[in-house]
């Protein structure tokens, strides 16, 4: 039991680790995939995920990706943090190859990986504390960044008190304990109702760019892929190739609830739907 509590930690803390260290400045892009093929090894056969993927992201950008279940979204995000080799090509973060869990970016899964027995603030800590970060030191980390993501008097809280969005933003908190450089989020507010999923995508923009981090973003949804993103990349059916990359020509400081009167916005969600419906009756379920 104990064991299984502690590979539940680290799975956690691995979701939310990244590093201390001083941003450098640079024109090489942060996160680079270069021709980059994975292939897995199934009893089942060689399944193909994703064939020649091109694609630099630039250091403070958010991007968003969208394609039809199983095109490997998730794949390249489990590359760019260190889970996975690719099969052919490199994946490069600031030039040089991804290392085995890249400790530089946090990764949020679409399941938030909260541990029950540990209360709200015993779950952002969990990071601090296998980084050694004296207590004092992280309890005050965590007290603004529950502060930052609108949890604060909930710090004795356990998972099973919070509400949906609650657990997002402890999730959320808990990626942020270490100042990772780059933010790698799967789906992470697909099981959240509109309103409360809206209240988030405007979180996740402000704090992104105000804390100056770069965005990889996996969605499903169009209009979430259009309203975060300043640049939205958009699979074809698996093995996933990349189809398009759409630039989207909205201000930084733009205000999420008004976008649906917005045309740009209204077009350009246009133009991803025409994209992604030849191969909706294709989408694995
Ligand atoms: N560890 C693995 N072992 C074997 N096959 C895998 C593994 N991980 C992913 N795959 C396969 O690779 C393909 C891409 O999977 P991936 O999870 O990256 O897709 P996705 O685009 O994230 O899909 P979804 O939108 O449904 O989350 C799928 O066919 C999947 O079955
Ligand atoms: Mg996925």
């Amino acid at each position: 039991m104990l064991e299984r509590a502690r590979a539940t930690e680290i799975v956690a803390s691995r979701e939310a680790m990244a590093t201390t260290g001083p941003l450098a400045e640079s024109d090489q892009p942060l996160i680079s995939y270069e021709q980059v093929g994975k292939t897995f090894e199934t009893l089942q056969g060689d399944v193909v995920a994703v064939h020649d993927i091109t694609l630099d992201v630039r250091e403070g950008e958010f991007v968003t990706l969208v394609g039809p279940s199983g095109c490997g979204k998730s794949t390249l995000l489990n590359m760019a943090a260190g889970l996975f080799e690719p099969t052919t090509g490199t994946v490069r973060y600031r030039g040089s190859t991804v290392a085995p869990y890249n400790q530089r970016v946090g990764y949020m899964t679409q399941n938030d990986h909260l541990l029950p027995w540990r209360d709200v603030m015993g779950n952002v800590i969990v990071p601090l504390e296998i980084r050694r970060v004296p207590k004092r030191e992280a309890r005050d980390r965590v007290d603004d960044l529950l502060a930052k993501v609108g949890l604060k008097g909930f710090e004795k809280a356990y998972p099973s008190q919070l509400s949906g969005g609650m657990r997002k933003r402890c999730a959320l908190a808990r990626l942020l304990a270490y100042d990772p450089e780059a933010l790698l989020m799967d789906e992470p507010f697909g099981a959240l109702d509109a309103q409360l999923r809206l209240k988030m995508q405007i979180e996740i923009r402000d704090l992104a760019i105000s804390l100056g981090k770069t965005a990889i973003f996996v969605t499903h949804d169009l209009d979430e892929a259009v309203s975060l993103a300043d640049r939205c990349v958009v699979f074809t059916h698996r093995p996933g190739t990349i189809a398009r990359v759409v630039d989207v020509p909205l201000p930084r400081e733009r205000d999420l609830m008004k976008l649906r009167h917005n045309s740009t916005y209204r077009d350009l969600t246009a133009e991803l739907w025409d994209l992604l419906s030849p191969d909706m009756d294709r989408m694995e379920s």
